[in-house]
């Protein structure tokens, strides 16, 4: 398994979801995220059924593995089945699979995705909506790698972020080990940056205030030194 969640050189961990990024020149775009200082690559997976949009799947994965072969690939599944695509995404390349909290039925079917994912040499995320009580997914984080707190409703880059959700956040990291992260997503440009930060989020997930900038590398810094007085765990 790829260590760098659970042993990060550095936090915050700044993650460009290429959801904004110009499709026709995809590997340009990683590249220049990349040298701009990202940390990883998150990729976000939707069916158009778990959430009203259809974006990437296993094939997109493969073409960014294929072009960046060291590169930590984050792919965060906003689709009904995630067991189904465990799979398809390891073998084309995953280092994390995160899978929503309201797509899985029972604990056990969440722990049997888990150890999926686990046995293929992956990390394990569980995502929770905005909506959703936090109390869905405090019994079940202890197995997980990643726990990603959503900060707009999934389906689309460039929405307002949901501030009520931080209480979340700061409910969840109270819970967590030094080996585990918490990534939030969703609405986060280098103000909001601050307020997840303070909150014990330790990966930042961003479309639209990287890609829809034109400087990649002062976005990601922004981002990244949001709140100076922020403490590594
Ligand atoms: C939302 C996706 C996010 C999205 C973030 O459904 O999971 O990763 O790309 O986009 P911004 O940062 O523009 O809100
Ligand atoms: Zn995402």
């Amino acid at each position: 398994m790829n260590d760098l969640l659970s042993r990060p050189p550095r936090l915050p961990l700044i993650a460009p979801s290429i959801l904004s990024a110009d499709f026709g020149r995809i590997a340009e775009e990683c590249r220049a995220a990349l040298d701009a200082g990202a940390d990883l690559l998150h990729l976000d997976v939707m069916d158009g059924h778990f959430v009203p949009n259809l974006t990437m799947g296993p094939d997109m994965c493969a073409a960014v593995r294929r072009h960046f072969p060291n590169v930590f690939i984050d792919v965060h599944l906003m689709i009904t089945d995630p067991a189904a695509f465990v799979e398809p995404f390891m073998k084309a390349g995953a280092d994390n699979l995160t899978f929503h909290v309201e797509a899985v039925g029972e604990p056990a079917a969440a722990r049997q995705i888990v150890e999926d994912i686990h046995a293929r040499g992956g990390s394990a995320g569980i995502a929770i909506n905005p909506p959703t009580d936090v109390q869905r997914i405090l019994p079940l984080v202890e197995q997980f790698d990643l726990i990603l707190v959503m900060s707009v409703n999934p389906g689309y880059s460039g929405q307002s972020f949901i501030a009520p959700v931080l209480d979340k956040t700061r409910a969840i990291s109270a819970r967590l080990r030094d080996d585990q992260r918490l990534e939030m997503d969703g609405g986060i440009g280098p103000r909001e940056a601050v307020d997840c930060l303070a909150a014990g989020c330790d990966v930042i997930a961003a479309a639209s205030s990287i890609f829809k900038k034109a400087n990649y590398r002062d976005a990601i810094d922004a981002l990244r030194n949001a709140a100076p007085a922020h403490t590594n765990k």
